[in-house]
């Protein structure tokens, strides 16, 4: 038996997928009634430590779908995601939460800060979702530490008391990039970040960007569907009929 089951090993075991995140033939169907939509339709690639990746295709080609998967916010029809080359389709749902949580962090278009808290209280929810309300009083300054210089970074100090309505759009998104950041994720996914920003302001989010993976090596994958802007940064790919392209 151990001799067959050598044999086989060996010829049908595929080697595990090497990236930090690895898309593994990815298919998504959305299904509603009668109606189904194909929308992904076979992804595979690997995003390496420290890269900066940005995928682009047209509105409705599948990006913000693709991000969710590769974030853990949706499963896919078929195919796997691995994080750290552990397929995640094997993981309990409150495993992917709290996976998600402390490895991934989300910038979207529309920012989703919380209007009745502060730029500061903002930037600190996913460290208080990470840490229990039991371990938080004895975390709380070393987080409080952390997300004020992050704010500092971002060119935010002097905004920390103010709420989202006091600032402007790109000062909202820099909040979205800190509270992203709090938890220092393995993975930054950003869906269309400066989709509703003016081109110079969208600019300068941009360039925070670049700065976080340069300076510290952070791994970036960006959606939009401005090819010339992904054909700046990073290394670009094309999302189009459900496939991924160079
Ligand atoms: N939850 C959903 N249920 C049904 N259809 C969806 C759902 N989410 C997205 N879609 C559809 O899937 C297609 C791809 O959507 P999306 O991933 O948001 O594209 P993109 O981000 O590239 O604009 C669109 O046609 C959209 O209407
Ligand atoms: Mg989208």
């Amino acid at each position: 038996m151990s001799k067959h089951r050598e044999k086989t090993t060996t010829e049908t075991t595929p080697t595990l997928p090497e990236g930090l995140v690895s898309a593994r033939d990815l298919h998504k169907t959305y299904r509603m009634g009668k109606v189904s939509l194909e929308v992904l339709r076979g992804v595979s690639f690997d995003v390496q430590p420290g890269e900066f990746i940005t995928i682009y295709g047209h509105s409705g080609s599948g990006k913000s779908t693709l991000l969710h998967l590769l974030g853990l916010l949706d499963e896919p029809t078929s195919g796997q995601v691995f994080l750290e080359q552990t397929d995640t389709s094997s993981f309990s749902r409150n495993h992917r939460n709290a996976v998600r949580n402390r490895d991934v962090g989300f910038v979207f278009q529309f920012y989703y800060l919380l209007p009745e808290l502060t730029v500061l209280e903002n930037t600190l929810l996913p460290a208080m979702v990470e840490h229990s309300t039991l371990a938080w009083p004895g975390q709380n300054k070393a987080l409080r530490q952390r997300a004020e210089e992050l704010l500092a970074e971002l060119g935010l100090g002097d905004r920390m008391k103010h709420r989202p309505k006091e600032l402007s759009g790109g000062e909202r998104q820099r909040t979205a990039i800190a509270r992203a950041l709090v938890n220092q994720p393995k993975l930054l996914l950003a869906d269309e970040p400066t989709g509703n920003l003016d081109s110079k302001t969208g600019k300068k989010i941009i360039d925070v960007l670049l700065r976080l993976h340069r300076n510290h090596k952070q791994t970036i994958l960006m959606v939009t569907h401005d090819e010339e802007l992904a054909q700046q940064v990073g290394r670009s790919l094309y999302l189009t009929d459900g496939k991924l392209v160079k």
